[in-house]
């Protein structure tokens, strides 16, 4: 297994943790911690799916999306770039190349020139092989504010083509942050005899005919005719009341605590015609998430069980984490059974932002590295592990 030299210093630094387990940290954990700092100076052999960071730069909300066979993720922002939206590019899940190409080379109108904070791109591929990218951005009239967007393009790198228009934008409960694609899936046929893991045989099967190759566009987000949908959070933290000391820069930890709800919308094959309304799916618990659930990223495992990946916690503190909820239906209830990942899992510090591929197996997310300040937060990614209600990693 693939083990970069920042993986050895995580697990240096997980030993010193070792002392004063946190409270998270389970007798069973605490031995596989040690387990991988005694087998980690000597050898590669550390059971541990998470590698990383894999791009030492800030890269942070990173999403994924593979395309034949080279992944890409797409990444919030950073100030003092000169690009818009970064991309990264892999052929192995395992080295990552930051391009120097700008996925969103022009902004349209509606975002604010001077103060664009582009966060937390999503890229899809659409059944007839091109792709759409959704982002969001702070509004030209109100740069408190963001909303969501969506650009289109022919090739997954761009350079993406912005609609004139955002596509949502819930100014008055805050805006709109974090949008991330999904595309349904039913089981057609009976892919049981495939009897293993997921895998592009097993995408064959549902995708419902027999043509088991890889490349072919339609299967690379599932399957041909889901129903598409979108995640987005409802950013109720620019509205908010303030910050609690200690409670990190998120404003809403001041009573009263306002909604972030994170929303599902369905939307037409070309993944930005709306239709019908929007399902809240998940919303903050009040104090006990800093006020905040955010970077939604929903899956279906392959036994069929929906799993919305979220943040709770505010991003700049070390309650920031990649959670997860699960439901039978798409539109829920859903139910919270995470964390999957927390500060002290593996040495992370604040990891969250997540994006998991359709396959409901590869999955990139950030944590701050190397100084456990929020100021830079470079990928990760994880094998993860779906069984019914529970995610592993
Ligand atoms: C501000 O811009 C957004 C995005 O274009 C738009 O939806 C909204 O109506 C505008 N608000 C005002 C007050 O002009
Ligand atoms: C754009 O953002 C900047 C920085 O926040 C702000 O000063 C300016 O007023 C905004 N522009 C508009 C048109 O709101
Ligand atoms: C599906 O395939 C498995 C393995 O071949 C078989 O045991 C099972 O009976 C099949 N189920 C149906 C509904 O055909
Ligand atoms: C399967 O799809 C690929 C890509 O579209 C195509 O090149 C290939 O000929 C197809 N194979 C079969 C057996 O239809
Ligand atoms: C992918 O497969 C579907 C279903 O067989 C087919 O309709 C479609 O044309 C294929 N697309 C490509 C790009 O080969
Ligand atoms: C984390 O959240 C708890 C409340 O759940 C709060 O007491 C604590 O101050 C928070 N820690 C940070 C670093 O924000
Ligand atoms: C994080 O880094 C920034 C930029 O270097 C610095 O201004 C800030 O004080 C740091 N925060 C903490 C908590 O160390």
């Amino acid at each position: 297994m693939y083990k970069s030299p920042a993986t050895l210093t995580f697990l240096l630094s997980s030993l010193f943790t070792l002392g004063t387990p946190s409270p998270v940290d389970t007798a069973a954990n605490v031995h596989q911690k040690r387990a991988e700092y005694v087998r980690g100076i000597s050898s590669l052999e550390v059971k541990r799916s998470e590698n990383g960071p894999v791009i030492t730069q800030n890269f942070p909300d990173p999403s994924i999306i593979k395309v034949g066979s080279t992944w890409w993720a797409f990444a919030t922002e950073s100030a003092g770039t000169g690009i818009n939206i970064p991309m990264a590019s892999s052929t192995d899940f395992k080295t990552w190349i930051v391009t120097s190409q700008d996925a969103l080379p022009n902004t349209p109108p509606w975002v604010n020139m001077t103060a664009q904070a582009l966060w937390a791109p999503d890229a899809n591929q659409l059944d007839d092989g091109t792709f759409v990218l959704y982002f969001s951005a702070a509004v030209n009239n109100n740069s408190a504010h963001h909303c969501v967007g969506a650009a289109t393009s022919k090739n997954v790198n761009g350079p993406y083509v912005p609609q004139s228009d955002p596509l949502f934008c819930p100014i008055q409960q805050g805006g709109a942050i974090d949008p991330a694609g999904f595309k349904d899936w039913q089981v057609k046929g009976n892919w049981t005899a495939v009897n293993g893991n997921w895998n592009s045989k097993r995408a064959a099967k549902y995708s419902n005919n027999n043509n088991n190759s890889w490349t072919n566009a339609s299967w690379s987000q599932g399957g041909m005719g889901g129903q598409r949908y979108i995640t987005y959070k409802v950013d109720g933290n620019s509205l908010g009341n303030g910050d609690l000391a200690g409670y990190g820069n998120c404003g809403n930890t001041v009573s009263p605590i306002v909604p972030t709800p994170i929303v599902l919308q369905a939307v037409a094959a070309d993944g930005v015609t709306i239709q019908g309304s929007a399902v809240t799916i998940l919303n903050n618990n009040g104090l006990s998430d800093n006020g905040v659930v955010e970077a939604p990223s929903l899956v279906k495992s392959a036994g069929g069980e929906y799993v919305l990946f979220f943040s709770n916690g505010c991003y700049d503190t070390a309650n920031y984490t990649v959670n997860y909820a699960t439901a039978s239906s798409v539109s829920g209830p859903y139910t919270r059974n995470g964390p999957l990942f927390q500060t002290g899992t593996d040495g992370l510090y604040a990891p969250g932002g997540a994006d998991v591929l359709w396959d409901a197996q590869h999955m990139v997310f950030h944590a701050d590295y190397p100084d456990h300040n929020a100021t830079n937060r470079p990928m990760y990614t994880a094998i993860i592990n779906i069984q019914g209600n529970t995610v592993t990693a």
